[in-house]
């Protein structure tokens, strides 16, 4: 039976990975710093505390519980926060990413480590898995070195690109569509920016290709997200139909009045064709994955 840890396990994605790789699928382990599970009830999975940033104890973990695959999902996901805190971010975003690659290939197992559309630099997207790699912020530069560490290891390595993830789970910071659907619903206004364009990416879409990856033993890169590319402003146009809430709130801006601290790849985007054909998955439109959002969150009140 396949014996999968996933690290971030109480993350975004980490928790819908939890929830979606069940008893027949695989026997379940999970990683991530807080000293109480998310998930005490669960049956046939087992919680490690630990800080991945410690390279002797999570080469000795991986080495102790022997997994046949690793998903790591867990880094520092603020990409403003990286460009002030260089070195937290370089260490769990880059060389706990290298501590991995050392234990996947000591104890025999497949990586599959999570990136970024972070990695290029937003002039010409969206981008193909082909496409070369130019990160202008410290966040991207950080992703873009986990993948060199994961293709270059001499392991089975799987790098899995994905975009403006949103879902919903425990304890989670707010992401762009929970942050938006508050605001519309106190009425106050946002400036949205109309320079950013992208696909948007519901969890369940991104685990659910992670787990055909794992079923089908794929190596290499793949680029995961919402099949359709529009701007952060026609997205947020899109939340507040799906949501039935007006969008006399919602002011177009652009991203160099933001006076955001990192820089974006504002032509971004992924081309999803590849997991597509490969995976023998279709990912969903925007309105589609925001529909779905929509009745999870009717499910969990
Ligand atoms: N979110 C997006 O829009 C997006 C877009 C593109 C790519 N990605 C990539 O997708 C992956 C998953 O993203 P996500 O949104 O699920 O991230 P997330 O919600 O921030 O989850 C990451 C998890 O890792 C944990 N963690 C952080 N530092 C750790 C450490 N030193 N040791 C052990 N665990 C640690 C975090 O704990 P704390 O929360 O307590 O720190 C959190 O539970 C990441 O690799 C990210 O770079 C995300």
């Amino acid at each position: 039976m396949r014996r999968i840890l996933i690290t971030g396990c109480h993350g975004l994605l980490g928790q819908k990975l939890v929830e979606l790789l069940d008893r027949e699928f695989c026997e379940l382990l999970g990683i991530d710093v807080h000293s109480a599970s998310y998930f005490p009830t669960r049956r046939a999975y087992t919680y490690h505390q630990l800080d991945l940033t410690n390279r002797s104890e999570t080469i000795e973990l991986v080495q102790r519980i022997q997994p046949s695959a690793i998903v790591n999902t867990a880094a520092i996901t603020n990409v403003d926060a990286c460009e002030y805190e260089r070195e937290a971010c370089w260490k769990i975003n880059t060389t706990a990413v290298e501590s991995l690659v050392k234990a996947a290939r000591l104890a025999g197992s497949r990586l599959v480590q999570l990136s970024s559309d972070y990695v290029f630099d937003g002039e010409a997207g969206p981008y193909s898995e082909f496409d070369r790699p130019n990160p202008i912020s410290y966040y991207g530069k950080s992703k873009h070195a986990s993948e060199n560490a994961v293709l270059g290891g001499g392991i089975d390595g799987v790098i899995v690109r994905t975009v403006v993830l949103y879902g919903h789970g425990r304890k989670l910071k707010p992401s762009f569509v929970s942050w938006l659907v508050e605001r519309l619903r106190a009425r106050r206004d946002v400036k949205i920016v109309t320079d950013q364009i992208s696909n948007t990416t519901l969890v369940d879409d991104l685990a659910a290709a992670i787990r055909r990856i794992l079923e089908l033993g794929r190596t290499g890169i793949y680029h995961v997200a919402g099949r359709e590319i529009l701007s952060r402003f026609e997205f947020a146009m899109k939340v507040a139909k799906v949501y039935r809430l007006s969008d006399v709130y919602i002011q177009p801006t652009l991203t160099t009045l933001l006076g955001q601290k990192a820089p974006r790849p504002l032509q971004s985007g992924l081309v999803v064709d590849k997991a597509q054909d490969d995976l023998g998955l279709t990912f969903r439109n925007a309105e589609e994955q925001l529909f779905a959002f929509r009745e999870q969150e009717a499910m969990l009140n």
